[in-house]
């Protein structure tokens, strides 16, 4: 498997997966756009990557505003003169039961993980379509397929991806664009650490890791491989998947 030559988007990309992606990326190859809210996590990506030898582009985006993402695709068309592979992993969530959520918690989980990959998708496929080439891989949750106790607006839009992903392939096959879904199982990363501070949140870990048939958390690496290869031209012929990352705690 290799990405060589290719250039690829990963949202959110300055920690945990996305830099975890961005990293199997790089070492497959690829030039790879490190876009991130967090712009100082953005460039230590990209010093990680220029420290293996690939080469990297930190920008400072959030995936919620329209003209910060079509300025996102603008400035990676004229610095690497194309795009091949965009990555929609940025997210966020916060774990509490459904009847304690504010409806603006609502707004800013539906903001950054519905509406966000949606506009991020509509602003590359302009150019994937007259080339004919892309990848499109969108990072859901097992939380989408099979819900999460404490995370009823996060699965709903986890849920939303899966099924826009789907559609995304039918409409997309045509211009030999593929768009799948990676579904990470719970993976160490700051965003997991955060919403399981303290006693309770221990007890969510050791819940979880209990289900885990391999009984261990994943690691942003155990996802990057599925990510790679779905990106990948080994992949060709894989469209409207949507593939669990997840030790085997969901199955079918
Ligand atoms: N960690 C898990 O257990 C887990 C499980 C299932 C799915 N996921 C999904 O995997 C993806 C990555 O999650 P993670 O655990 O690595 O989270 P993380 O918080 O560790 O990393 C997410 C990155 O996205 C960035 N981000 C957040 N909002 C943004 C915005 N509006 N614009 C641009 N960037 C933004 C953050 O700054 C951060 O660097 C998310 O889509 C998440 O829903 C994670």
């Amino acid at each position: 498997m290799d990405l060589k030559d290719k250039v690829a988007i990963v949202t959110g990309a300055g920690g945990g997966i996305g830099r975890g992606i961005a990293m199997k990326f790089g070492s497959l190859g690829a030039r790879v756009v490190v876009a991130d809210i967090k712009f100082e996590g953005a460039k230590e990506t990209v010093a990680l990557l220029e420290k293996g030898g690939a080469k990297g582009l930190a920008l400072n985006t959030d995936i919620t505003y329209p003209a910060q993402v079509q300025e996102m695709v603008r400035t990676t068309l004229s610095h690497f003169g194309k795009l091949d592979i965009l990555v929609n992993n940025a997210g966020w969530d916060l774990i509490e039961p459904f009847t304690k959520n504010t409806p603006e918690s609502w707004e800013k989980v539906i903001a950054i993980n519905l509406k966000g990959p949606i506009f991020c998708t509509r602003a590359v496929l302009d150019h994937m379509m007259e080339r004919k080439y892309g990848k499109i891989v969108n990072i859901s949750s097992d939380a989408g397929r099979v819900g999460s106790s404490g995370e009823a607006v996060y699965s709903a839009c986890k849920g939303g991806i899966i099924a826009f992903t789907k559609t995304m392939a039918r409409e997309m096959a045509r211009y030999q664009i593929n768009v799948n879904c990676v579904c990470p199982g719970p993976t160490e990363t700051p965003l997991l650490a955060e919403i399981t501070r303290g006693e309770t949140g221990a007890k969510i870990i050791e819940a979880m890791v209990k289900a885990v048939p391999f009984r261990r958390l994943g690691k942003p690496e155990d996802i990057a491989g599925a990510v790679a290869f779905l990106a990948s031209d080994e992949a060709s012929f894989v469209t409207g998947q949507t593939l669990s990352v997840s030790g085997g705690l969901t199955m079918c």
